[in-house]
């Protein structure tokens, strides 16, 4: 059964359109309101499937009924049919059109007149409903599959991580500290959702190119000479060969490929400089750094908070972006952030 609102201020009209629906369309539920605020409140409790509405009300008239009907999403599809008994001129039928009206009839009306709109109107309330459900149907199934893709990302870029710790078992365990940092980061400087998940995504990953790093000088306990420190520093760019051509939406290989890049140019392997470096990849720079040095290594001890904060100021705007440098400090200075993200040294001895 479908619900028919008919709104107007005189008692007499309703019950001649009462009487008509009785008569022409039994079937059909007719719910009355004799002003406009009535009308207004039932139309947004019963969700009817037509409006009738008289133009010539007290206080409210039907053009503005109409315009706040059609302003609310929750009444803003249901066809309004306005009823008038004044001679209406093109104009004012534009201004009712206008409005969001549907359709207009003038009174005296001829009952068959009526009904006919009555079925129009409900038949493209019907198709109207059917096509809204069919799109959100879509929409929950395309939410559904991009939820599934996203997880499958993630659960890849997971499985690279683990992969990238049995091989340097030394980081193990920092990468998720790396990300959570990023992360932070990146939320505090205000970055789009959707460049914080490739924040993540890329810090989760960043030392993927240390896979190429023959073992014995990954972990190598002792200071590495000149030439294995120039194997290390190949990670960057191996990554960035690995990582191209992934169809990833966001620009992971790039951020990753610049993450040892140094605001002054002192940086590898460009030697970019200043905002030619991605801030992503000056936020990973700078993550990186801090969970490396708060980082037991075989041949030094962790340092402290105190000290990587010094080592923060000491080489922001030299080696680390200032404004990425200045809220990591304040990140650090928040004990239930450090202590939830496992960034403390309360039980190491200084170095
Ligand atoms: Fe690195």
């Amino acid at each position: 059964m479908s619900k028919i609102l008919a709104i107007d201020d005189k008692k007499d009209n309703l019950i001649v359109l009462e009487a008509y629906l009785k008569q022409y369309l039994p079937s059909q539920q007719l719910i009355i309101a004799q002003s406009s605020k009535e009308g207004i409140e039932k139309a947004v409790k019963e969700r009817p499937d037509v409006i009738l509405l008289d133009v010539s009300m007290p206080g409210m008239d039907g053009y503005q009924v109409c315009r706040e009907l059609k302003k609310d999403e929750q009444t803003a599809n249901i066809p309004i049919i306005m009823l008038t008994a004044i001679y209406t001129d093109t104009e004012s039928m534009v201004k009712g059109l206008e409005t969001g009206a549907d359709a207009f009839i003038y009174k005296p009306f001829q009952p068959s007149e009526l009904m006919s709109q009555i079925k129009v109107m409900l038949r493209i309330k019907k198709s109207d409903d059917l096509l809204r459900r069919e799109k959100e149907v879509l929409e929950e199934m395309v939410a559904e599959r991009t939820s599934a893709l996203k997880d499958a990302q993630r659960a890849a870029v997971e499985t690279i991580a683990r992969i990238l710790s049995i091989k340097d078992p030394q980081s193990s365990g920092n990468q998720y500290q790396i990300a959570k940092l990023s992360e932070a980061i990146g939320e505090k400087l205000r970055l789009s959702k959707i460049r914080l998940e490739g924040l993540w995504h890329a810090s989760l990953i960043n030392d993927i190119g240390k896979i190429s790093i023959p073992a014995d000088i990954l972990n190598k306990p002792g200071k590495l000479t000149e030439i294995e420190y120039n194997f290390i520093k190949q990670h960057s760019q191996s990554a960035y060969e690995m990582l191209k051509d992934l169809p990833y939406p966001w620009p992971i290989a790039q951020i990753i490929l610049q993450h040892h890049e140094n605001i002054d140019g002192s940086g590898y392997p460009e030697g970019l400089k200043g905002e030619e470096i991605l801030l992503e990849a000056r936020i990973l720079r700078v993550s990186d750094t801090v969970v490396a040095m708060l980082s037991h290594r075989p041949y030094r001890s962790r340092f402290n908070l105190e000290e990587v904060i010094e080592e923060l100021k000491e080489k922001s705007n030299i080696y680390y972006d200032a404004g990425v440098t200045e809220v990591c400090i304040e990140l650090l200075g928040d004990d239930d952030f450090c202590k939830s993200n496992f960034l403390t040294t309360e039980d190491t001895p200084n170095p």
